[in-house]
């Protein structure tokens, strides 16, 4: 799998300082040892954000993002390790040798080129079949619906007539065989009557990813019928989750925000009407993906749904989302029309521009639905809303904001101001002294966005790995105890083999150490383990008792895990557990003493 040489990833790497890099996409201001700036992975107000140039790193304290400068740019722009290497080499003016592709990866490649293309293609062939004799009655629907032609034409909507296989006879004879069509998502293709076009007799949507490219349809009948919208597959150049529909238009307009809503139509219509940021997912609910998408082009949302019970379901998932992804949300009302094409049929862009200007700041407006399950004239439900309402607030980090947003409600429902601070206060402290309770048991603080938490063993070896880390002089009192393989948690192995290198050639380089792993997620791991914040309080024994204990738990477990696994043939493996057998002897009646200061 390695693609380009250690050496060739090393070398992009340490051509590329991460401050300049990340410079470039948040504003960081040198504070200490440190640059500091808002993270760009979560929502915040103040800087948690640190990049480290001597570690050639950067760790978000508040949300746990964290790597070197590739894992920036596959966090950020949602790179593959290899795209990552790729443009930081030319950013750097490094030519990378042309990689041979594996046989393998070319044919992928090739495949995904195809069904590209095919899909283009039926793109082609609708848009054509709309404007031809055949296509009249779905021109007058189009057209029905107010629809420009110019609109039409910006859209590349189409029509799929209603032949059952027209489309797959065309696609035949431009040269696409069934290996491909069928993976295309446009036919389906049966041993016994060959293949059929998924789409007939609909008013055809071309999907466009945001390079413009086709990689799906969704096709609505003309008039009543079910199901309203037909939508290709998914394929392997269509995933639902991280393309949204009008993006490739909305991301070059000058707003600053953009309108997010539900249908094909609303998009379509927004856009008609001068709103030209407006995009809709594509027939499923709004996901993190599309989050995560939405914030390469802005930092502002407003919804604008469905005025139903489901647009306001939809709005209710999308929000916290879009906070998660670092943006701010807002709710367009629509009300007393259904969508936003019904609106603007109605009150026009005008009309459409005040609702905009009058959208709600998405927290009242949970607050406003979260009121529906209470009824606020019985007092034991009163408080118990209050309540609710004083948990939410809580969410937010900044003293004022939380001051603005009692103020916010306490205005909204005629209730005293300080009695909601109070009770805002009452439940902060029942739940922040929880927290306290949980934090501070295992040594290493764990991040509280975390999503793995690691059992005892895996903190061991953690904490082992962030002391070597903070502090290579301890290398020389465990080298005699401890070698990588006694770190069984499969990631922690690979960091030890290269941690105890690097500290044995005397240079620690955690950046480098990042560079073994193409996965973010992984790398993110990684980054924590160089960032953990260790518990401050211990005193010298402490640490050393501490330190010793670790050591043991270690061994023990890596024994354990050995004898277990052990082939019975294995004569030195038998002889290695039977010498740290010996040695953990030793090691229990050992005491350490640790150069000062440390850990
Ligand atoms: P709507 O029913 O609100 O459709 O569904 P719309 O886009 O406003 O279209 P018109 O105005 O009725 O023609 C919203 C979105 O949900 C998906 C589609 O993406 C649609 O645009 N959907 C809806 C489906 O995928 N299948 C369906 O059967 C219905
Ligand atoms: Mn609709």
């Amino acid at each position: 799998m390695p693609y380009y040489s250690d050496e060739q990833i090393e070398e992009v790497r340490a051509a590329n300082d991460i401050v300049d890099v990340i410079s470039a996409y948040v504003p960081l201001k040198k504070k200490g040892s440190a640059y500091m700036g808002l993270c760009p992975f979560h929502n915040e107000k103040t800087p948690s954000f640190s990049v480290s140039q001597g570690k050639q790193m950067y760790y978000c304290f508040g949300c746990g993002a964290g790597g070197n400068v590739f894992t920036f740019l596959m966090q950020y722009e949602n790179d593959s390790f290899v795209e990552a290497v790729e443009s930081l080499a030319d950013r750097a003016g490094i030519a990378l040798p042309k990689q041979e592709l594996s046989a393998r990866a070319r044919q992928e490649a090739d495949r995904r080129m195809r069904i590209l293309e095919a899909n283009k293609a039926a793109g082609k062939y609708f848009y054509a079949q709309l404007r031809m004799e055949q296509g009249q009655e779905c021109m007058a629907y189009f057209k029905k619906r107010g629809l420009s032609q110019d609109t039409m034409k910006k859209f590349g909507l189409g029509f799929a007539n209603g032949t059952s296989n027209d489309l797959y006879l065309y696609l035949r004879n431009e040269g696409y065989g069934d290996d491909i069509l069928k993976d295309s998502g446009l036919v389906t293709i049966d041993g016994r009557r060959g293949g059929r076009d998924k789409f007939w007799n609909r008013a055809m949507f071309p999907i466009m990813d945001v390079n413009n490219r086709v990689i799906g349809f969704g096709g609505r009948v003309m008039g009543e019928g079910e199901p309203k919208y037909l939508n290709s597959p998914e394929t392997i150049i269509f995933d639902k989750s991280r393309n949204l529909y009008g993006l490739n238009l909305a991301k070059s307009s000058r707003r600053p925000y953009i309108l997010l809503c539900e249908g094909y139509m609303d998009v379509i219509a927004l856009h008609q009407a001068g709103f030209d940021n407006a995009v809709a997912s594509l027939g499923t609910s709004f996901t993190q993906g599309h989050a995560a998408l939405l914030k390469r082009y802005t930092k502002e949302v407003y919804c604008t749904f469905d005025s139903d019970s489901a647009g306001v379901r939809a709005a209710l998932r999308a929000i916290p989302l879009l906070k998660e992804a670092g943006i701010s949300a807002r709710i367009v009302k629509m009300d007393p029309y259904k969508d936003p094409d019904e609106f603007i049929k109605a009150e026009g862009t005008g009309g459409y521009q005040e609702r905009i200007d009058q959208a709600q700041n998405s927290f009242l407006f949970e607050v406003e639905m979260l009121e529906r399950d209470y009824d606020l004239k019985d007092p034991t439900e009163k408080t118990a809303f209050y309540h609710a309402v004083a948990e939410k607030i809580l969410g937010f980090g900044e003293a004022l904001e939380r001051e603005n947003y009692i103020e916010a409600v306490a205005q909204k429902y005629q209730t005293g101001f300080e009695n909601l601070r109070k009770m805002v206060q009452s439940v902060g402290m029942k739940a922040g002294a929880a927290r306290e309770a949980k934090k501070w048991k295992s040594g290493v603080q764990e991040n509280k966005n975390k999503k793995k938490k690691g059992d005892g063993m895996r903190q061991s070896q953690k904490l082992m790995l962030t002391w070597l880390i903070e502090d290579p002089r301890l290398f020389a009192i465990i080298e005699p105890f401890i070698g990588p393989e006694d770190f069984t948690e499969e990631l922690y192995h690979k960091v030890a083999e290269a941690v105890f290198i690097q500290c044995r050639q005397g240079k620690m380089n955690p950046a480098q150490v990042i560079n073994l792993f193409t996965d973010d997620g992984e790398q993110q791991e990684v980054a924590s383990l160089f960032h953990a914040q260790l518990k401050e309080v211990a005193t010298q024994p402490e640490k050393e008792k501490a330190f010793k204990e670790t050591i043991l738990r270690i061994k023990e477990n890596s024994m354990g895990w050995r004898s277990k696994h052990l082939d019975p043939a294995d004569l030195a493996g038998l002889q290695k557990l039977v010498a740290d057998k010996k040695s953990l002897q030793q090691l229990y009646q050992m005491d350490f003493s640790l150069p000062e200061p440390l850990i």
